[in-house]
């Protein structure tokens, strides 16, 4: 198993001094290949568990492996280190450098890429932000880009140094209907050749539906949402 949470928690210190548990108990096992989706109401929690997952965040409780390596008791070093070998991430306010070209935002993991040399990494950015639909708009800067361009910017930066998981907090946020089914045909095809597991954080159920097993996140806890109808009664019920 690529990944495997058990017994996750997560709880915080709010300004007032009171503990707020926003994980409670989240078990997950996600392969390489693995589409898995995650929905649930603005506050369960969802960013702070893809914040785990991504080795940005440490539970408080628990166990998190990664390929058989417990990353809760490993070093700082170690993590940051596994962190850029094997993770992409599209955040969900994107976090494009500002004032640089959607170019220099998707080279830019490259940078530490050892033995790439510098039209290599270019022509890697430019063909994932080909692939993405921005072929015209390499050399735009990050401010005069629409939202969508933006989220379509992040993603590509995500897939340029090839991931073993790609985490997406809300991909499609930004973008029309048909655009953003689109952008999660691209990501499943990257995620099916790579072998990479994808998981994503989405409130377009229409998305969830698609993945191989879809999850949702209420009361600090992921259940598996068995049927798109019984989300939907889930959502808006809670
Ligand atoms: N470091 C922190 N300190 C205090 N409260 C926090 C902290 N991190 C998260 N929270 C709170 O925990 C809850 C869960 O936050 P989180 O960002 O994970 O929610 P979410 O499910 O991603 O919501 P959304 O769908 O709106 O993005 C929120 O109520 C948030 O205010
Ligand atoms: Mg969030």
């Amino acid at each position: 198993m690529m990944i495997s949470l058990r017994d996750i928690a997560r709880t915080v210190t709010l300004a007032d001094g009171s503990p707020l548990h926003i994980l409670k108990g989240v078990n997950l096992e996600v392969d390489g290949g693995e589409y898995v989706s995650i929905v649930g109401r603005s506050g369960t929690g969802k960013t702070t568990l893809l914040n785990i997952l991504g080795m940005l965040d440490k539970p408080t409780s628990g166990v998190y492996e990664f390929e058989g390596k417990n990353v809760v008791k490993m070093g700082e070093r170690r993590r940051t280190k596994l962190r850029g070998n094997n993770f992409g991430f599209v955040f969900q306010q994107f976090n494009l450098l500002p004032k640089r070209t959607a170019h220099d935002n998707v080279v830019a993991p490259l940078m530490y890429a050892k033995g790439m040399q510098f039209w290599q990494r270019n022509t890697l950015a430019r063909e994932g932000l080909e692939r993405l639909g921005l072929g015209e708009r390499l050399d735009s800067m990050q401010q005069h880009l629409s939202g969508g361009e933006q989220q379509r910017v992040a993603i590509a930066r995500a897939l340029v140094r090839q991931p073993n998981v790609i985490l997406c907090d809300e991909p499609t946020g930004a973008l029309d209907v048909e655009t953003g089914a689109h952008i999660m045909d691209t990501l499943r095809q990257v995620a099916q050749e790579q072998n990479a597991a994808l998981i994503v954080i989405t409130h377009d159920l229409a998305i969830a539906a698609r993945a191989d097993t879809t999850y949702t996140l209420a009361d600090g806890v992921l259940h598996r949402a068995v049927d798109i109808q019984q989300m939907v009664e889930e959502m808006v019920e809670s």
